[in-house]
């Protein structure tokens, strides 16, 4: 199993309702699942559970066989990675290179075992012309794939991609679904783009009201409107 989580809930204060309640799900190796739900159905909650950002109150979550707990984060950062939805939160170097090699040279990679796997993630996202340009003054389309570049170059088993359609063009975002789809990495995509979830997983999930309202095969569910329109989607 690469995911599991059990009985999950998440509250951001004391004082206020639980955001998320009793979750359970698994994710195998290479799945893809879709995780979709209306605007405050928790989607962004449960990734940034799923990386030790936000702590759970209750409920027990593993990766790759290693149990969260605060001691081990470090490790579960390398088997996780997250593309936020907004990259302009991820991207924080001056240049594209500085970026993608940030984590490795956090982690105590080699320079040159650094040097290789930035080359190799430039070219597996076409994306080798924007290395010595500026981060912030990339387009959007641009930004998600420097931002994914980050991420993959840490080599994660398991891809928490939010919104990863988000403000991208049509051309920008094939391009993006092409590049997905041909990862080996197990994900999670929360998104409102139903399409997008239809082209890249196998599986759904929706949320409503922070609880997991229904999960089966994206070929089924995605096609349910009355389903969906329950959900306000
Ligand atoms: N930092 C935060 N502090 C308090 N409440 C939050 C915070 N972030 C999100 N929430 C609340 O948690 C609920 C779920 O939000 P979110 O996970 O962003 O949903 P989604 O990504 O599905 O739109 C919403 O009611 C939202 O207002
Ligand atoms: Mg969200």
């Amino acid at each position: 199993m690469m995911l599991c989580v059990k009985n999950l809930t998440v509250q951001y204060s004391p004082h206020e309702p639980l955001v998320l309640q009793d979750i359970n799900f698994s994710l195998e190796p290479k799945e893809r699942v879709a995780l979709i739900g209306a605007n405050g159905a928790g989607k962004s909650t449960l990734l940034l559970t799923l990386i030790g950002v936000i702590k759970a109150v209750e409920g027990e979550i593993s990766l790759g066989g290693i149990p969260m707990r605060q001691e081990r984060l470090r490790e579960l950062r390398q088997l996780a990675g997250m593309v936020f939805q907004d990259p302009d939160n991820q991207l924080f170097m001056p240049t594209v290179l500085d970026d993608i090699g940030f984590g490795l040279r956090n982690y105590g990679f080699d320079e040159k075992t650094i040097e290789a796997r930035i080359t190799a993630i430039l070219t597996r996202l076409g994306i080798g012309h924007l290395k010595n340009r500026l981060s912030h003054k990339l387009s959007g389309g641009e930004k998600r794939l420097a931002a994914l570049a980050g991420v993959l170059v840490m080599e994660p088993s398991l891809l928490l991609l939010d919104e990863p359609s988000a403000f991208l063009d049509p051309r920008s975002r094939r391009t993006l679904i092409s590049i997905l789809a041909g990862l080996p990495q197990a994900m999670l995509v929360a998104t409102h783009d139903l399409e997008l979830a239809q082209d890249l997983c196998t599986r759904v999930m929706l949320l409503k009201g922070g609880r997991v309202f229904v999960e089966g095969p994206a070929q089924e569910l995605l096609q349910d409107h009355a389903l969906l329109d329950q959900a306000g989607l």
